[in-house]
């Protein structure tokens, strides 16, 4: 496998209901990694886009985390409708999307 341009890590992390870090297991993490699969099968970027499923990248509150390296772009609150967009400006255009990411304070 040839080394890719940007690897995609998205936290599929699940804690048991009630635990005080919730957990993106809650907030729509499958379907995020789903979207993330689907998209990068639909426009075969197998050879330039890694896509890892993960535990707890930190953010829980914030989740669904992803964070993209090499740039160390973490976004939080992701939803499978803007996966999407992080692929076509940040994956494929290269342009962080400023509006998904955590705050500064966070990440
Ligand atoms: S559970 Fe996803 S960032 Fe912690």
């Amino acid at each position: 496998m040839p080394k890719p341009d940007k690897h995609v890590f998205v936290c599929t992390q699940h804690r048991a209901p009630g635990h005080p870090r919730g957990s993106c297991g809650t907030k729509g993490c499958t379907d995020v990694m789903t979207e993330f699969m689907n998209e990068i099968q639909k426009r075969n970027l197998f050879e330039t886009i890694g896509l890892t499923n993960t535990g707890c990248l930190g953010p829980c509150m914030l989740g669904a985390s992803v964070l993209v390296y090499p740039d160390g772009i973490m976004y939080g609150e992701v939803k499978k409708e803007q996966v999407k967009t992080i692929v076509e400006k940040h994956l494929l255009g290269g342009e962080p999307v400023k509006e998904l990411q955590v705050p500064t304070e966070v990440w």
